[in-house]
């Protein structure tokens, strides 16, 4: 009977090939009609043994029996694994589940919409500018005459000679008041870029917020009423403001502001080295010269502008003592806000 015996040989490889494919219950199940079932392969093969002769029946009965056996040990064992399995991956559907993490907007963003928005209550319209300048835009129509010793104030960045990184956003002034008649009130915000040392308060890019005015009787006090409202809206409402003599050349007069200090409420500290004050922009009243080089009437026309940093403005606002960290994307700082 070579033929049984081949049948089984061929059996036992195909069920342990087919044991091992299969997965799951009723994979598993599959398998058990497949073979062992009543009208399963092994079953018939059994049930041929008994019209063997005697000694062909002795040698393929325990041959198939003990298939069979091995077969049955084996399914055990699997669906036995099976259950484990099951428990492992169990899990407590009444427990809270795990928020996925979602990326905010950068503290600098931030404090630019907050800024943005409280201009633009006061009517000023958002618009932009170049990074890359000409000196024509970032020095000379706002008044640094060539060699003026003020251009050394503003280290800047050169790509080729008549081309820098902007060192301002005053520029945007003068790209506006060229493009545009007046009345105008516009801000701008933007990257600005100076070769400063680095240190907490100094970093070579930064960021500022530039604002102009321009229309018939636009007058000093304009100027003092924006800004108060501006700095008392984004700080607080008790804070006062101070306006000194200063200089750029492309306003005229010039105004240093200062509010008092958020600290110690102007009693004087450590952050406003005990004056009671913190310098936090330059501003005044746009320079005729350079109304009349982008061909505004002086004499009809006047104009404020104002500029400040931003990043000095969100250092105070949310107590950061150190610049370098807006710009080094820790987590742990920038999951702060
Ligand atoms: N551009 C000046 C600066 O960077 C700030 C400024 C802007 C001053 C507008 C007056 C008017 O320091």
């Amino acid at each position: 009977m070579d033929y049984l015996e081949t049948q089984l040989k061929k059996l036992a490889k195909e069920t342990f090939l087919s044991l091992k494919k299969a997965k799951g219950k009723e994979e598993l199940e599959n398998f058990r009609i497949t073979y062992l079932g009543r009208k399963g392969a092994l079953t018939s093969i059994l049930r041929r043994v008994k019209d063997l002769p005697l000694e062909e029946r002795k040698i393929s009965g325990k041959r198939a029996n003990d298939l069979k056996r091995q077969l049955e040990e084996s399914l055990k064992v699997r669906l036995s694994q099976l259950g484990k399995k099951r428990e492992v991956e169990k899990f407590d559907i009444t427990l809270p589940g795990i928020k996925p993490e979602s990326g905010h907007l950068h503290p600098i963003t931030l404090i630019t919409n907050e800024i943005r928005e409280i201009f633009q209550e006061l009517g000023f319209e958002m618009v932009a500018g170049p990074e890359i300048e000409t000196e024509y835009y970032n020095f000379e129509a706002l008044n640094f005459p060539p060699e003026h010793p003020a251009r050394d104030a503003f280290d800047s960045f050169y790509l080729a000679p008549d081309t820098l990184l902007r060192s301002h956003t005053s520029p945007v002034q003068i790209r506006v008041m060229e493009r545009r008649k007046p009345p105008l009130r516009i801000i701008t915000v933007g990257r600005c870029y100076r070769r400063d040392a680095i240190d907490a308060s100094h970093f070579p890019v930064f960021h500022q917020i530039e604002g102009l005015m321009v229309g018939e009787g636009i007058s000093f006090s304009h100027l003092k009423g924006v800004l108060t409202y501006f700095l008392q809206k984004i700080f607080s409402p008790d804070i006062r403001i101070r306006f000194l003599p200063s200089y750029f050349p492309f306003t005229e007069p010039s105004a240093e502001v200062s509010i008092s200090c958020i600290f110690c409420k102007g009693v004087g500290c450590s952050s406003c080295g005990r004056s009671g004050w913190i310098e936090i922009l330059g501003a005044g009243m746009v320079n005729p010269i350079v109304l009349r080089k982008v061909k505004y009437d002086p004499e009809k026309f006047t104009g404020f502008a104002f500029g400040m940093g931003i990043e000095r403005i969100a250092m105070l606002k949310y107590k950061i003592s150190d610049i370098r960290l807006f710009w080094e994307n820790d987590l742990r700082f920038l999951e702060q806000f």
